[in-house]
């Protein structure tokens, strides 16, 4: 068996000459970052998963941070958490598979109750959905009556279910400024990652309680990791996710969600770039803008990379890991993310600091 860690748990399929014919232009877009003898483990997976979602009519959502087999040889939409809700929303496959993690899943479930939604790791979570409870949320509203509640989508559905509008870090600071009118308020509850509230603070002139969780992977990155990578690489362009700490944003030339980054790079061709943010980003950005060289510090979310192209294909032939939500909280949870999809918002957020990135107070539980 190949050295592959955990993820070729099962003997490796084989590589015919039908699986070359099947695979061979899709070699074409990732050779530059799979070498030949890691393709051939790839291609059969990739043969067999691409023939079993036409054969029950499913779909594969890739999240920007899936390895470069499963973003771009068998995800059939790929993008940000905004963009992937979008399209569990339209699609008219029975099946959606999420590579991605557990709380995108079930973004697509709440979206579409009637379709199998399955995550090929049950276990692929998110250190901002595990932070905060449905409980949790009940708590801040009696402490902050009258103050409406923005729930990044990186929640679970209960915490959905007691929100009152999502928001994601393509449009966070525009749902912020639209609920504090719509609710008449000039207190926004915006949880639960900290830093995104902080960034968003900085942008905007209604008063934010927040919560303390805070993505594992964009946390590690520090103000110091910046001035570094600008001393030892002159020059280059550093974009930043939200997620970061505000002083990470700070040191940054642009900030914005992981499709926001991958338009940057695609409209600007910067000579020398470096995304701050999940470790695939680059690879799946650099296959589209091949003249732009990418410098790599990278942090791997340990959730995202559960998912791997034997998974995905155990989850097409047997059917699980089926997400399963209570109708009730169904309904509950999908108001906010309609009122979110509804909203006519023309541009990303941006993110600088141009001000304090300060909020009102960030609550904890107890
Ligand atoms: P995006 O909405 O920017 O894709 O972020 C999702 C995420 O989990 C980033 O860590
Ligand atoms: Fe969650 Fe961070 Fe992983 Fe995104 S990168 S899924 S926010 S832990």
């Amino acid at each position: 068996m190949p050295a592959f860690g955990n993820e070729f748990e099962t003997p490796a399929l084989p590589y015919t000459d039908a699986v070359k014919a099947k695979t061979d232009h899709l070699y074409a877009r990732v050779a530059k970052f799979i070498p030949e003898f890691e393709w051939r483990l790839h291609a059969p997976y990739i043969a067999a998963i691409n023939d079993l979602k036409k054969e029950k009519n499913a779909v594969i959502l890739a999240h920007n941070y899936m390895t470069p087999e499963i973003f771009n040889c068998v995800g059939d939409f790929a993008g940000d958490s905004l963009q992937l809700a979008k399209e569990a929303a339209k699609t008219d496959a029975d099946i959606i598979v999420q590579a991605g993690v557990h709380f995108m899943a079930e973004t697509s479930k709440i979206l579409c109750p009637d379709k199998t939604v399955l995550i090929p790791d049950p276990k692929a979570g998110c250190s901002l959905a595990s932070s905060i409870t449905g409980a949790d949320v009940r708590l801040l509203k009696q402490k902050y009556p009258g103050a409406p509640v923005v729930t990044y989508v990186n929640t679970t559905a209960d915490v959905k279910a007691e929100t009152d509008i999502c928001c994601t870090s393509s449009n966070a600071v525009e749902v912020v400024e639209h609920a504090a009118k719509e609710f008449n308020s000039d207190t926004v509850i915006l949880i639960p990652d900290q830093y995104l509230a902080k960034n968003v603070a900085a942008m905007t002139d209604v008063k934010i309680v927040t919560w303390a969780g805070s993505c594992e992977v964009h946390e590690r990155f520090t103000a110091d990791d910046i001035r570094e990578l600008r001393a030892g690489n002159p020059g280059v362009i550093v974009l930043a996710h939200p997620e970061c700490p505000p002083d990470v944003l700070a040191e940054a030339d642009f900030a914005g969600s992981t499709s926001g980054m991958s338009n940057f790079v695609r409209e600007k061709q910067p000579d020398n770039v470096v995304l701050i943010t999940e470790c695939s980003m680059s690879d799946n950005v650099a296959v589209e803008n091949p003249d732009v060289n990418f410098v790599r510090p990278c942090n791997l979310c340990p959730h995202m990379k559960r998912i791997s192209l034997p998974k995905i294909l155990a989850s097409l032939q047997t059917l699980e890991h089926k997400v399963e939500i209570d109708p009730d909280v169904i309904e509950r949870a999908r108001k906010p993310i309609d009122r979110m999809l509804a909203l006519p918002l023309t541009r990303q957020s941006m993110y600088d600091h141009r001000r304090a990135p300060e909020v009102a107070a960030v609550e904890t539980r107890g």
